[in-house]
């Protein structure tokens, strides 16, 4: 990392040196994803109309790439021949990576050599992150730019690097389908994940079965707010759209142009509620449904009898046509059982093929789409789901649930996409702030993307290398608007290019963000909707001798907190914040960025609400799920509530499937007259809150006592609460026993996994 500071003094000092100079900019090289070596050189490359271009035919795509950048972005016009001031595209066949790239630039040069034209473009891309942001949006002036000498090697560390797109909940024009992949192939992405089919709306054009697109292309209305709003609202608009096949042609084609590969994805057999909804024969009971108005898991799944079949091979046929891509992805996720469990095709496949259940009916269905897909010579992907009943035979796992799928599959040999909901989930909110725009639940900070690493710590170096990779998923319930896709998708994408192109070592969280206060300039050029959490505050409670101290920081250097415990908002009056801030009462703390001159981010509000717990000792009989484990159990004492709307802020704690005993030690006889806690309740996220909580305590090792069984209340709400009131209890530890809820029954999103429980602070006055 010191590395990485001098070479942005000594970049500075460049820039000042060709500032005195009129008619030439320099710019810094803080390049996202981070390149595995770079290294800069005495000098500037003059750009100009005096460049040529000179390239051995295998890198025209990418010198062409380059050379209508350049036209379309400034007045400076390459040319095509040799000579001096030269930007030349070489072959280096012994480039063991097709996908790397080394860039050499010299006062006389720019030299990029490539084994095949996937490195090139990688180098055109990491050039034109050397070029001024005005280049990105045509309005560069000059004639003449001085590029910093340097060089650069570079190659991914994972061969999928991907991001998804639901364009089911909500319809993206083509448009904005291609600037997406614009993006992508700026951050050296190189698979779009198109998420095309699902029960809101089917959005492929298939010819042989029209009504997928008159009717499963569009729904009748639309949920508005959350879904856990009571009572749930709707637009009462028509809603829909789908890609023609003319479209989808074209838009594989120009993804083609940018080295990404277009893996599409046609669920089945759950998520399929739009198709039924077309050809009602496509379910089990045959009636008549909806195209979904609203999100969540349906019953209405493809039977498996043979006529779906046959309409799932004539639509694969059509998807195969579309797409060259070596994979097609069939879902598998989300199929609720209960109509397989009462229909009398699917009980007489499970007879005939000897299925003991109907998860080995899952795999007969999987395996069965997986043979077919073989035979035209592709590969499937499939949710982790694919896992339960045995996996089919050369499929690869998109392990979405944490990562136990991950491992399980690795373990047999089967390759793997990492996309935890914990890290990859981009449909989660990034921010705690109030102001967010509603988002479908959970917390994924930039820094928990950054810190993602895809290979999973329970394999041995041979098992990781069936981890192809891993993705940003996009689901879109809550995202109605392209700008607010942009504003979900960035700048989380950029911490995941870093994860799957960029090596583990060279990964700094800080550096990073320095960099990404800086591609923010060109998201701005670009006209891209960013999500701008850099000048945020964020704080934690912490115990030192004894004391309670509230501590303040920001990411970006250079700039002031300010805050206030008066309640009032925080000014450029306001005390600037030195050190941690002594805390002996509850306080609101009030605080935010400024520059010199001005306010830069949004208000961080915290309240701490001072009680006998905290700073006390807490044990825990398991530790918190490694995705949920928030701030620690001592966060479940540091009196800070958890967020309302997100479950997986800091303050709530997640354990899937215990049952809990905590225990908090006051260390002396203490007098307790209450003690409350909440319980995050989203059950549409497999969230359930115990009925019933025991609470044991004792005031020494001789007295103990046991209080009845006491009721969590609000077990319909989305925050479910508990409380018990005592008249001066003398306790010198108490014990909370809190059951988990137990399988999540049939009928609800998640139904026959285990439930997890969400808590936040033990409240104890
Ligand atoms: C998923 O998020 N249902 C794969
Ligand atoms: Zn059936």
């Amino acid at each position: 990392m010191q590395f990485t500071k001098l070479l942005s003094v000594f970049v500075l000092l460049c820039a000042t040196i060709s500032c005195s100079q009129k008619s030439k900019k320099t710019v810094a090289p803080k390049i996202i994803p981070i390149p595995l070596k770079q290294e800069l050189a005495k000098g500037q490359f003059m750009l100009s109309s005096n460049t040529e271009l000179h390239y051995a035919e295998t890198f025209k795509v990418s010198a062409q790439f380059l050379k209508s950048y350049i036209a379309n972005s400034s007045q400076i016009k390459l040319k095509d021949s040799n000579g001096e001031n030269t930007i030349l595209f070489i072959r280096d066949t012994l480039l063991s990576n097709k996908e790397e790239y080394n860039i050499d630039i010299t006062p006389k040069n720019i030299k990029i050599t490539a084994a095949t034209n996937n490195g090139a473009f990688y180098a055109v891309q990491t050039l034109r992150q050397l070029l001024p942001l005005s280049f990105e949006n045509g309005t560069e002036k000059e004639d003449r730019i001085a590029i910093q000498c340097l060089k650069i090697e570079d190659k991914p560390q994972f061969v999928y690097r991907g991001m998804h797109l639901d364009v089911g909940r909500h319809f993206f024009s083509t448009k904005f389908i291609k600037q997406y992949i614009d993006a992508l192939a700026m951050l050296k992405m190189n698979t779009f994940h198109w998420h095309l089919t699902e029960d809101q709306g089917w959005r492929i054009e298939i010819k042989k079965y029209p009504k997928l697109n008159k009717i499963a292309a569009y729904r009748d209305e639309t949920l508005i707010g959350h879904y856990n709003d009571e009572p749930q609202e709707f637009d009462g608009k028509k809603y829909g759209g789908y890609y023609s096949q003319e479209e989808i042609k074209d838009i594989v084609k120009y993804a083609q142009e940018r080295h990404i590969t277009i893996i599409p994805e046609i669920e089945m057999p759950g998520h399929s509620q739009a198709a039924i909804a077309a050809y009602p024969h496509l379910g089990c009971s045959g009636k008549q449904v909806e195209v979904a108005t609203k999100w969540g898991v349906f019953e209405d799944i493809y039977c498996s009898k043979d006529d779906t079949f046959n309409f799932i091979e004539d639509v694969l046929d059509e998807v195969v046509e579309l797409f060259p891509s070596q994979y097609i992805h069939i879902g598998g996720d989300e199929a609720p059982k209960t109509r397989w469990k009462t229909c009398s095709d699917c009980q007489h496949r499970m007879q005939t093929e000897g299925l003991k259940d109907e998860h080995e009916l899952q795999s007969y269905f999987i395996s069965r789409v997986e043979s077919y897909l073989n035979s035209k010579g592709r590969q499937i992907i499939g949710w982790d789901e694919i896992l339960e009943g045995g996996l089919a035979p050369n499929a690869t796992v998109m392990s979405w649930r944490g990562t136990d799928g991950a491992v399980a599959a690795a373990k047999q040999k089967h390759n793997v996409i990492n996309t935890p909901t914990s890290h990859c989930y981009f449909d989660y909110y990034q921010s705690t702030n109030k102001d967010e725009p509603t988002a479908i639940g959970g917390f994924l900070p930039l820094e928990k993307v950054y810190s993602f690493n895809p290979i999973p710590e329970e394999l041995t170096t041979e098992e990781s290398q069936y981890i192809l990779g891993a993705q940003g998923n996009v689901w879109t319930e809550y995202m109605p608007t392209e700008a607010q896709v942009e504003y979900m998708v960035f700048p989380r994408i950029l911490a995941m290019s870093e994860v799957v192109w960029s090596k583990n070592e060279n990964k700094d969280y800080n550096d990073f963000i320095s960099r990404v206060e800086n591609f923010n300039k060109r998201l701005d050029t670009l006209g891209i909707n960013y999500a701008n959490h850099l000048y945020e505050v964020e704080g934690e409670l912490f115990t030192k001798n004894e004391k309670q101290n509230y501590a303040l920081k920001t990411l970006t250097k250079g700039k002031d907190i300010r805050y206030t415990l008066d309640g009032n908002e925080p000014t450029l009056n306001s005390k600037k914040y030195k050190g941690p801030i002594p805390i002996f009462e509850s306080k609101t703390i009030k605080a935010a960025v400024f520059n010199q001159k001005k306010k830069l981010g949004l208000t961080f509000i915290e309240t701490i609400n001072y009680h006998k717990a905290i700073g006390k000792k807490i044990t825990l009989n398991v530790a918190p799920n490694k995705t949920y484990s928030g701030s620690g159990k001592e966060g479940m004492i540091n009196g800070i509530n958890g967020s309302n709307e997100r479950f997986g802020d800091k303050e709530w704690l997640g354990f899937w499937g215990d049952d809990l005993e905590i225990t908090i030690d006051f260390g002396e006889i203490t007098k307790i007259n209450a003690i409350e806690t909440r319980f995050y309740n989203a059950n549409g996220q497999w969230l359930y809150s115990p009925k019933k909580i025991n609470i044991d305590f004792s005031q020494d090792c001789n007295v103990k006592g046991k209080l009845p069984s006491i009721e969590v209340k609000n077990r319909d709400s989305i925050i479910s609460t508990f409380n018990t009131t005592f008249k001066n209890l003398s306790a010198s530890k108490v014990i909370l026993r809190i059951p988990n809820y137990g399988i999540i029954p049939e009928g609800f999103q998640g139904a026959g996994n285990k439930a997890w429980t969400f808590i936040d602070e033990i409240i104890v006055k």
